[in-house]
Order: C-alpha cells, then structure tokens, then sequence
C-alpha cells in the first residue's frame, strides 16, 4: 500500500511525495503585480512539498480581482517569478503557477482601474475586499466580450503561459474553480451567450477547453498543465444548474487532453472558508454530492483533493483510491515542513489567519521549522 510519504510519477516529473501545498493567495505582491523577494523566500521554506502551487496569479490585468495580487503579463513579472522559481529550485522544490483570470469577480478599484469582462452581463452578487474600503459589493460594470474578444483572452492566457516557461516553472494549473472566468462559462446563470461558447453544456465548456488547449500549446507538453475545478460551488457569486451534465462533458473533454491532473476543493471547505452558513446548504443550493466519487468515476488521470485534510484523512483518502495527490492549504501557511512534521508526528503550528492576507513577512516567512522551535525552545540545536 502506497504512503502519502512516497514518491509519485506525475508523467515525466516524479514528486519526492504526495503532498501538495496548495495554491493561497496572500497579497503580497506589489500594486502593479510583481512578486516580490519575500514570496521567492516564503515558496522556497516550503520546498519538501511534493509539489507546490502558487497563489492565483492573472494573465491580463482585467483579471485581477484582488489587490497585490500577482500578474504574468509583462516582462518586469515574469523576471520577478524566474527569482522565485530559483528559489524553489535551488531547495529541490518544484513548482507550478496557477493562473487566474476572475472575470466578473472583483472590483475596478482592484484591478488598476480597468472594467472586468464577463460571458454575460450577469454581475455576481458577492462581496470582496478593496484596500480603501474594505467589504464591498462586486462591481455591476462589466464588458460583455463579443465572440472575437473571447478569442482575444485565450491568446492572453496563451502568451501569459508563454512567461511561465520562460520564468522555470515546472507547469501550470489553470484556476477553472471558485466562481472564476471558465466558472463563469460553465455556469448556466453567468453565461447567456448564444454564440460557440453558451447555448448548451458541451458549448459552456469550450472557453476552458479552448483555454487549456492553449496552454498546452504553449507548453508543447499537455503533462506540465492541470486544471482546478469546483463542481456546483456557491463562492464568489457562482450558482450553476446542470452540474452534473456540464461536469460529465467537460471531464469527457479533460481525459482526451492527457493533462498533468484534476485537482478540486470540496464544497464544504470553500463554504467554511468564505465564512457562508448553513442556510445556503439547506437551501439545496450548494451541490450535495461529494465530488471525490464524481471526478474519480470519470476522470481518468492524476486526481488532486482538497479541503480539511489531516495525514490521516489523506492517507485515508489514498488507500480507497479516491485521489492521488493531496492539497494542504491553511497548515501550510504556518508549517514550512509540513511534510517533516506529518511524517515524524511533530506536532502542527496553527495558523494565524488574522494575517492570512497581505502585509510583509510577519506572520509569512516567520513561522518556524520544529527544528528550529527546538533550539529556540530549549536554547541549543537538536541532533
Ligand atoms: C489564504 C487562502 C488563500 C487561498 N487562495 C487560493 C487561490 O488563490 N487559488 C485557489 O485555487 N485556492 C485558494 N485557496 C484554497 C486552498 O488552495 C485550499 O484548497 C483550501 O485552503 C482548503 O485546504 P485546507 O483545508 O487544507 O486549508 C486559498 C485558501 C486560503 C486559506
């Protein structure tokens, strides 16, 4: 029986383990989107993972939806990232960028200014924090992109790719979850469109396909690309009937592409997470049926989960042969060895996540190894 601590094959890139940093985003890039030393030292802390995945990063400024949150758009960013992915590297680590373009999520006063582009004129009816102002309702404007400027975006994410492998990220994984811009398409409610991208399920997957396609090219190799999605997720505005057809024809779509993974967070963590209660479960709207079985029926590639995991519940999860690879998230954020603590039962810093987003290196790159708490604990080095 396999481990959570032994090595996984991912196509031609073998991962030391099975466990995954997941991708957090932290705010701490600069306003214009470019990553900062302190990201390259905070990635690099957490090199023993099997694989990291970066914070959601956009390919063109109308997709940022928070503020100081990293771009690969321009040349001064992808400069910025080739000093992380160094990092990585030098400790051993090996890494992926996760691109999120977030559409009708967000606010002008978060993405420079520009008006957000969305399938439809359907803005989503959610909050989200701005630097001046914080909780404010998502913007109303939107740009409805024609079917020409759909293409437009693609060739976006495309040349955005482009800059990761020029900055030596090992791959990339495009952010098709949590109420995003492929969310938005593959959702019933966000895209009315009637042209090749809306209409039906099959034509509501074809912006991701279209965009993962393009990755791929990118890359020459559909091995290094995976895709994040969230089936019937409530967040950021996203409420999607047809789940289950829509689902079923992308994931058709997903195992002819031969792609790296499918990775998911589950409902009940990104419900926990967004702080939304328990009315929107018993309203029936949040999709009940846990998506495990769901992707694991009909995918048939590498399978990354996540959402609330504990060593135990992956090693769990990993012996009923429900996934492959599992995310850790929050016990990331205050654990740089993780995988040493879980493997040795050391016993887990919790997080502070009253400083989860933003700011500088406090309550970032200070929390400490168990190594390193040893010695300032007991005043000398173990071992
Ligand atoms: C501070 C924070 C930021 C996050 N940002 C992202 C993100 O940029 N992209 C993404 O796909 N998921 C994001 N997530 C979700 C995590 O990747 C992960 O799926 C989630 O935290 C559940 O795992 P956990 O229960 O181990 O924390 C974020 C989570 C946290 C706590």
């Amino acid at each position: 029986m396999p481990s959570i601590f032994d090595e996984y094959q991912l196509h031609d890139l073998t991962l030391p383990n099975r466990i995954v940093m997941g991708p957090m985003t932290r705010a701490k890039a600069t306003p214009e989107g470019v990553p900062t030393p302190i990201m390259a030292t905070h990635y690099a802390q957490r090199a023993s993972a099997g694989l990291i995945i970066t914070e959601g990063t956009w390919p063109e400024r109308r997709g940022q939806g928070y503020f100081d949150i990293p771009g690969i758009e321009t040349q001064e960013q992808q400069d910025a990232w080739a000093k992380v992915t160094e990092a990585v590297h030098a400790k051993g680590g090996r890494i992926f960028l996760q691109m999120e373009h977030t559409g009708r999520v967000g606010h002008e006063v978060n993405s420079g200014g520009n008006t957000l582009c969305a399938p439809s004129d359907v803005p989503a009816d959610f909050k989200i924090f701005s630097r001046d102002e914080g909780l404010i309702q998502m913007t109303t404007k939107l740009h409805v992109l024609s079917t020409e400027e759909v293409w437009e975006v693609i060739e976006k994410y495309g040349k955005a790719a482009e800059r990761t492998k020029a900055a030596g990220f090992d791959g990339i994984e495009l952010h098709g979850a949590s109420g995003y811009l492929p969310h938005q398409f593959l959702s019933d409610t966000s895209n009315l469109r009637d042209d090749e991208f809306g209409g039906s399920p099959v034509k509501r997957t074809k912006f991701m396909i279209e965009v993962l396609k393009r990755l791929i090219e990118a890359w020459g190799d559909s091995h290094r690309i995976g895709v994040k999605i969230s089936p019937g997720i409530l967040y950021n505005g996203s409420v999607e009937n047809e789940v289950e057809e829509t689902y079923s024809a992308l994931i058709e779509q997903l195992n002819e592409l031969d792609l790296a993974y499918v990775a998911f967070q589950t409902p009940e963590s990104l419900r926990s997470l967004s702080g939304m209660d328990n009315d929107d479960i018993a309203n029936g709207a949040i999709w009940h049926r846990f998506p495990y079985e769901f992707i694991r029926e009909r995918y048939n590639g590498t399978v990354i989960a996540s959402g609330d995991l504990t060593r135990t519940l992956a090693q769990n999860a990993l012996d009923a042969g429900k996934a492959d690879l599992f995310v850790f998230g929050r016990a990331y954020m205050s654990n740089p060895d993780l995988v040493e603590r879980m493997r040795n039962c050391w016993p887990l810093t919790p997080v502070d996540m009253g400083r989860g987003y933003g700011g500088g290196e406090e309550g970032y790159n200070d929390y400490p190894t168990w190594e390193e708490q040893q010695t300032e604990e007991h005043g000398k080095p173990v071992g």
